[in-house]
């Protein structure tokens, strides 16, 4: 499964990719919001330094004004993949935007049928958001497994990526589901990394040497 960097922030994307692990990145408003730039400001320098696709959203909601943005955002670098809502649309523009040769990732999705609408539209990824669906007493992950068995049923060519994601049991349960791609924020990919048993081993092992080279 790949790891993107859940991200928009150059410090927290510069620290996950030194970790060797992540494959790729995604953005969205909130997130680019929270720097305090534009996304067409650190876009290239994001693309550049993941080597790997960048998942960036458009902010109009017609159809015309999603294309119009998207083929902007998707001609400032090859690893762009412009995010699309999953709306009526977002549909058009999918369809639009794929067949154009740029990848889409159809964002927003809450139950398999949508993914399965921005599959048949082109969608190189559809994001389902697991802990946006959790937080209102729903199965986040029983709507990834319903995605990938629908996707397998049809040969799909479109990735799940699994977003909103709250912690490292989402990542590992999208692993074991065979999801594409699980999208995490640096905190998560931190708590993968970690077991309280790993630094108290370490901590046993460093001891022990001590007390031989005194
Ligand atoms: C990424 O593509 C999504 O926009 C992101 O994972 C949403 O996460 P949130 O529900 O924690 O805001």
């Amino acid at each position: 499964m790949k790891i993107f960097i859940d991200s928009a922030d150059m410090g927290e994307i510069r620290e996950a990719m030194s970790w060797g692990i992540v494959d790729g990145a995604t953005t969205n408003p909130s997130l680019v919001a929270k720097t305090g730039r534009p996304v067409e400001e650190s876009l290239v320098e994001i693309c550049e330094l993941v080597k790997g696709p960048v998942s960036a959203e458009v902010i109009a909601t017609d159809a015309e004004g999603m294309i119009a943005e998207g083929r902007k955002l998707a001609a400032m670098h090859e690893h762009v993949v412009v995010k699309c809502p999953m709306t009526a649309d977002g549909l058009v523009a999918t369809r639009c935007l794929s067949e154009e040769g740029t990848r889409v990732n159809v964002t927003l999705i809450f139950q398999p049928a949508q993914a399965l609408l921005a599959a048949k539209a082109g969608a190189a990824y559809v994001s389902p958001f697991v802990g946006r669906l959790d937080d209102i007493g729903e199965d986040g992950m029983g709507m990834v497994a319903s995605i990938v068995e629908i996707f397998s049923n049809f040969d799909f060519a479109t990735e799940v990526l699994v977003a909103s994601v709250r912690g490292s049991f989402h990542a590992v349960e999208a692993a074991r589901i065979g999801a594409d791609v699980a999208t995490c924020p640096g905190s998560v990919i931190r708590q993968m990394m970690k077991h309280p048993l790993t630094d108290l081993g370490l901590e046993r092992f460093l001891a022990d040497h001590r007390k031989l080279t005194g």
